[in-house]
């Protein structure tokens, strides 16, 4: 069965992204591969300390685990939420071959996924669909303690004067994402709900790393 094109506009499509994620599972951890920088930075601004609880939204395979589990420390806790099964299981994979007791995959979309009451902190790596999916703000939100503190980074349209970017924004974006709206500031819904976010443009403006916190 072929993999439906994604809407120019409109919100995430919870069907399209499962068939998407289904395809990509098998070579998607060397696809992002060269983004394992940013990823690094991404985490190191959550600025977590062992014995916290972190939120790994739209984890996929689980890239993010490893340095997760490393800085919440034995007595910390990691909570990865993906809705893609195929994708969670390569996670799940990862959890057993590395013994990590200290990490908790759930499968479920974000929106209706069972959260911990409290956590300290969320990452959103790469998770365009998400950041267009209100009810998803709206429920990770909810779950995090004040003062929070989140990192959010992916593809974003260059600005007019990189504008000649676009068309490579726009091939990685169709291949990862069921929404192209929301691309000039993926950010947004997070600011708009009291995030406090510092947002870096990188190469070019074409990615990005917004990071801060709730008040
Ligand atoms: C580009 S991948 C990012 C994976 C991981 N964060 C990383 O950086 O390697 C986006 C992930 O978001 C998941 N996803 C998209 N919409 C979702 C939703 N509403 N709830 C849960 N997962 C979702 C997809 O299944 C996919 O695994």
């Amino acid at each position: 069965m072929g993999i439906a094109p994604p809407a120019l506009a409109g919100s995430a499509d919870e069907a399209a992204a499962r068939a998407l994620y289904r395809a990509r599972c098998g070579y998607y951890d060397l696809q992002l591969a060269p983004y394992e920088g940013l990823r690094r930075c991404a985490v190191e601004r959550l600025g977590l300390k062992p014995g916290q609880v972190v939120l790994d939204i739209g984890c996929g395979t689980g890239m993010s685990l490893d340095l997760l589990q490393q800085a919440v420390g034995p007595a910390g806790r990691v909570v990865a939420v993906d809705q893609s099964h195929e994708m969670l299981e390569q996670a799940r994979q990862r959890v057993e071959r590395e013994g990590w007791q200290q990490v908790e995959l759930v499968c479920s979309p974000v929106q209706d996924a069972v959260l911990p009451a409290r956590a300290d902190a969320a990452l959103f790596h790469f998770t365009h669909d998400i950041l267009q999916t209100p009810a998803a703000l709206d429920h990770v939100l909810a779950q995090l303690a004040p003062g929070a503190r989140l990192a959010v980074c992916g593809l974003k349209w260059a600005p007019p004067l990189f504008a000649a970017f676009n068309p490579l924004v726009w091939w990685h974006a169709v291949q990862s994402v069921t929404t192209l709206d929301g691309l000039d500031a993926p950010w947004a819904g997070l600011a708009q709900r009291g995030a406090r976010l510092t947002v870096e443009p990188l190469l070019c403006g074409t990615l990005f790393l917004a990071s801060g916190q709730l008040p």
